[in-house]
């Protein structure tokens, strides 16, 4: 009995999902909770090698999974990788638009290039792949998207202003989503991570006291791991999740929740 309540409230079989930026890190941590609830997932990240070692990744686990390498911020590329995806006769359910860049830069330093690039890889990014998936999401009347946003959408710290930015502008696109299409049978939110272990992170890993700093002031008092943040995605895209809406979930240890 419980096996058929969790098959039918969180399993996502007969279901695919494209991840962006999905050939590592919190990405293929997703990629793999939506693989083992079930779902056939497409892996996208910007080199062919890391794509198809993290497709062989999962497909020993038993996994239905396979991969299309593009460029987020590049709108024909998405475009192009929609035409090839529907000749293998592949639609897109779920998507999570996950991919993401960094540049550690005080504002007034930050070039007009670089503060683009970022602005380019998150927002563009997610919006591009948004453009170009959710239409079809619209005419099967189901679709799921996901966005990944920060808790640095929220609250910051110094060096950081482009992507707090664009963080907080992915998790205000997930609510414009929301709203303009529910009643169309999608849901779209986002995600608000805390501090995650990954390589996107190994200069934090490595600042002095860093780990210090996390202990005092996450309420957890650790660093997340990719793993504490892929069933969170799982549960939103499930059905189990399928009135909320709009939202911003932050999973950060209790850190955006403390005062002192
Ligand atoms: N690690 C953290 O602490 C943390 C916290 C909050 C949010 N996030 C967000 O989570 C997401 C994943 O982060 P991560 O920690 O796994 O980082 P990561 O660097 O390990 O993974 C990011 C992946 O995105 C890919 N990518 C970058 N630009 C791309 C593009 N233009 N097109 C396609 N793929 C592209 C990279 O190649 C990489 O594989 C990012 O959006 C990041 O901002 C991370």
């Amino acid at each position: 009995m419980i096996e058929n309540y969790l098959n039918s409230t969180f399993g996502l079989t007969g279901r695919t999902a494209l991840v962006t930026g999905a050939a590592r890190g919190i990405g293929l941590a997703i990629a793999t909770a939506l693989g083992r609830a079930g779902a056939s997932v497409v892996i996208n990240d910007l080199s062919e090698k890391s794509c198809a070692q993290s497709v062989d990744f999962l497909k020993i686990e038993g996994i239905s999974a396979s991969s299309i390498c593009f460029d987020v911020s590049d709108p024909v590329a998405v475009k192009n990788a929609k035409t090839q995806l529907e000749l293998q006769g592949v639609g897109i359910d779920i998507l999570v638009n996950n991919a993401g860049n960094q540049n550690r830069k005080a504002l007034v330093d930050m070039t007009h290039a670089e503060w683009q690039k970022i602005m380019n890889v998150h927002v563009n990014g997610a919006f591009n792949c948004t453009h170009t998936f959710l239409p079809d999401m619209v005419a099967q009347g189901f679709g799921r998207i996901v966005m990944m946003s920060s808790v640095s959408g929220q609250a910051t710290m110094p060096l950081i202003a482009a992507y707090s930015t664009a963080k907080a502008a992915t998790a205000s696109m997930a609510r414009s989503i929301a709203v303009e299409y529910a009643s169309h049978g999608i849901t779209a939110n986002a995600i608000a991570p805390g501090f995650v272990k990954t390589d996107f992170t190994v200069g934090l890993q490595q600042r002095e006291g860093f780990d210090t700093y996390l202990q005092n002031n996450v309420p957890s008092g650790r660093w997340a791991l990719p793993e504490d943040i892929a069933p969170v995605v799982l549960f939103l895209v499930s059905s189990g999740g399928s009135f909320v809406n709009g939202q911003v979930l932050a999973i950060d240890g209790g850190l955006l929740a403390r005062m002192g």
